[in-house]
């Protein structure tokens, strides 16, 4: 159902908690749509917010912008003087804001919140909406029934493959849903290990991080809330003995190890990485999961299957699932074949939908190919800022994520660490 709020502003002023990778991103993205919308930032440093902007404006690139890196066409000159703050209470208390973004490290998400609630701004959070029972309960009941434009970025939620996916269910063209068979092999896996979000204390479990957008998926197409849950989780790939503080930059095994970038760019032209995305990935610290998987019961009996891994090869890696209606069958595959340049820019990519139908002749299944080459998370990037835009101007969105599919998403996740470390099918019990 299309979210409805009806707080039109009429300017949008919007400042920014954590101003890194997906902040800077974010704010590039909203001066595409409303230029002049950012006022200010907030972040411990502006390593992150300068470095991209250096990158920009020095050499026309967006690679900075990691995940968002495609989205920073045509920005004012003087976005890079935005105010800067280190203290959020500071920015809120000198600055005429009325929107913001949470896009600080993932255990900070709940705290962020409340600063937030108190100054009355819309809220655009990043995912997940926290990392503890504790904090995603907060969340929860902080913006439950907060009468401002809240969403959650679930950016593959706006991909027109997504809404495609969800519009042929809703419309009953596989029938009515059993099951689901869901699976992400992640080719960029080492990246997860190469920064902050390679233990626990920062991101909970890869489930929070990365599976968070898919079970989202996966519950927005079939309509139905999760019931119970079972999880499975190890970690066989990265982690190990070596210090943390390494990098592949300073390591004497750079040209022999697998996985240095340096070994990576020379043997099989893989774009480098970001200078602070080099940490070596066999680092004591690591302590999260690097391959899980869950079985997830739903209301009414339907269930699904979901797994991830973090290891997949470049040309490897694949992400989406087979649901299984009483009518037919429909496959989502974000992602296959694709080329990406020297920048870490994809050129080439495209998403697909297959469909197959029990009285159908053989060669009238349903074929469609969306193209996403050029754009971040299968064009969803643009098309759910839009529709957060759309939210922000009092009008309605169906792709903006919001605080609802965020708890639910989240509680999952929890759900599923909780089995690995009890090894027992854990109930979600909702507070909806
Ligand atoms: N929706 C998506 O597809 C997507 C993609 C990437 C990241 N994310 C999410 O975005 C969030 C940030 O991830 P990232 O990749 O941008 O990480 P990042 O490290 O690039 O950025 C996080 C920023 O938060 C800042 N920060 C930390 N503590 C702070 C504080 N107390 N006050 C203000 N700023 C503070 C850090 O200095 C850093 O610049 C995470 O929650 C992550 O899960 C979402």
């Amino acid at each position: 159902m299309a979210m409805k709020k009806n707080n039109k502003i009429n300017e949008i002023r919007i400042a920014c908690i954590g101003a890194g990778c997906s902040g800077v991103g974010q704010m590039m993205l909203l001066e595409r749509f409303l230029p002049g919308c950012c006022v200010a930032f907030c972040d411990l440093n502006r390593n992150y917010f300068d470095a991209a902007m250096e990158e920009y404006f020095g050499q026309g690139s967006t690679a900075m912008a990691g995940d968002f890196k495609s989205d920073a066409q045509n920005l004012r000159s003087d976005f890079r003087n935005l105010q800067f703050y280190t203290d959020v209470d500071e920015m809120f208390k000198k600055e005429n804001i009325n929107t913001a973004i949470i896009a600080t490290f993932c255990s900070l998400h709940a705290d962020m919140v409340e600063k937030c609630v108190k100054h009355g701004v819309n809220i655009l959070l990043e995912k997940p909406i926290a990392i503890t029972e504790g904090d995603v309960e907060k969340v929860w009941r902080l913006l439950k029934n907060y009468p401002k434009v809240t969403t959650v970025n679930f950016t593959m939620r706006g991909a027109p493959v997504s809404v495609a996916a969800k519009e042929h269910v809703r419309n009953g063209h596989i029938g009515k849903i059993v099951s689901v068979q869901y699976s992400n092999n992640v080719h960029y896996g080492d990246y997860y290990f190469r920064r902050w979000m390679r233990i626990k204390e920062n991101i909970g479990n890869l489930f929070l991080q990365k599976a968070t957008h898919d079970l989202d998926i996966i519950n927005s197409i079939i309509g139905l809330k999760p019931v119970k849950i079972a999880a499975f989780g190890s970690r066989l790939v990265y982690g190990g003995d070596m210090p943390n503080d390494l990098t592949c930059d300073i390591c004497d095994k750079k040209m022999i190890c697998p996985m240095s970038v340096h070994k990576r760019f020379l043997d099989a032209a893989r774009p480098l990485t970001a200078k602070h995305e080099r940490k070596c990935v066999y680092a004591k610290e690591i302590d999260i999961d690097d391959n899980q998987v869950m079985i997830i019961q739903y209301e009414g009996g339907v269930t699904a299957t979901y797994s991830q891994s973090f290891n997949a090869p470049p040309q490897g890696g694949g992400r989406g699932g087979t649901f299984i209606g009483t009518d037919g069958i429909m496959e989502l595959k974000y992602y296959g074949d694709y080329e990406e340049n020297s920048k870490n820019e994809i050129t080439k990519g495209s998403s697909q939908l297959n469909i197959t139908k029990f009285n159908a002749k053989p060669s009238s299944r349903i074929h469609e190919v969306y193209d996403w080459a050029g754009h971040g998370h299968f064009d969803g990037n643009e098309y759910g800022m839009l529709g957060k835009i759309d939210l922000l101007k009092g009008g309605s969105s169906d792709v903006a994520g919001t605080v609802e599919e965020g708890y639910i998403s989240a509680k999952m996740c929890l759900a599923a660490q909780k089995s690995i470390e009890t090894g027992s099918v854990v109930s979600l019990n909702l507070n909806m």
